[in-house]
């Protein structure tokens, strides 16, 4: 495996390939970024996973300085899951002047959930991830579905730039007690990674009832932040939208339901398509 830390040695790097398969990550790797690496391995010639932690799609409150860079442990795991390349540039080689060209998702898609919450994330990401593709030179580009809107975001941008580019969502991998793999959930204490679990079960229990043909969603959603709340958990939103553009759903439509809760200090988001 090849770890490679500038543009010029990427593309060197990939000067023998015609169909790099990508996995833009931000590093600090654990089991569902290497299940995106596995996915990759049968889409391209080259599998290659990025690391980079992108300042432009944390706020000034959020934990961009203390996220944790693993590089070492990384580039293990990804060697041992067969990656080719890894590209983990420096800020001053992927942003060498101030980033003044911006990808600006549409507002029905960037400013709800997440980006309700999250202002400028989705741009932060889009332009990212913009930069990433360009970069690797992809042709295939692998996403986990735990950020669920963050891949429809990534597909609406490859599909209205005309990009050449299959986008890939891949399940959300989860630990037995049916917490999602996230790096995020490195900075629960013991007592909160029990308590985790309650973010999938409510998901969980809002899906049954669909899937049991209740559509009343504000009622279940109301009753789903309750019983986050009352467990000490602070949500941001519990809620069922349609799986094709995140919109409130009508009867009849393929939904997904969504939540973002913070449990002490770390927030955690997940889904599950109904
Ligand atoms: O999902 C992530 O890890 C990041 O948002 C991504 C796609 C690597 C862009 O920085």
């Amino acid at each position: 495996m090849k770890i490679v830390h500038t543009l010029a040695e990427l593309r060197s790097a990939l000067s023998a390939y015609r169909h790099p398969a990508v996995v833009p990550t931000m590093g600090n790797l654990h089991a569902g970024h290497i299940a995106l690496i596995k996915a990759a391995k049968p889409l391209g010639d080259v599998t290659v996973a990025t690391i980079f932690v992108n300042r432009l799609q944390f706020g000034p409150k959020e934990d961009f300085s203390t996220y944790p860079r693993t590089l070492e442990a990384d580039c293990a795991q990804l060697e041992a899951a067969g990656c080719d390349i890894v590209f983990a540039p420096s800020e001053a080689e992927l942003y060498p002047e101030p980033q003044s060209f911006l990808i600006q998702p549409p507002p029905d898609l960037a400013n709800i959930l997440e980006g309700e919450f999250r202002p400028g994330f989705f741009t932060g990401v889009a332009t990212i991830v913009m930069k990433l593709l360009s970069c690797t030179q992809a042709r295939s580009a692998v996403f986990g579905k735990k950020d669920y809107q963050q891949l429809m975001v990534v597909r609406r941008m490859v599909q209205q730039f005309n990009m050449p580019i299959d986008i890939v969502g891949v399940d959300t991998l989860r630990a037995d007690d049916g917490l999602a793999m996230s790096s995020r959930n490195g900075y629960l204490s013991a007592t909160e990674r029990q308590e985790a679990v309650l973010l999938s079960q409510t998901l969980k229990a809002l899906a049954d009832a669909m899937r049991g043909g209740r559509c009343d969603y504000a009622a279940l959603e109301a009753q789903a932040m309750s019983s986050l709340s009352a467990a000490g958990w602070k949500p941001d939103y519990v809620v069922a939208r349609r799986r094709v553009d995140l919109q409130a759903p009508q009867p009849g439509d393929a939904l997904v339901v969504l939540a973002a809760a913070k449990l002490g200090t770390t927030r955690l988001i997940d889904n599950l398509e109904v």
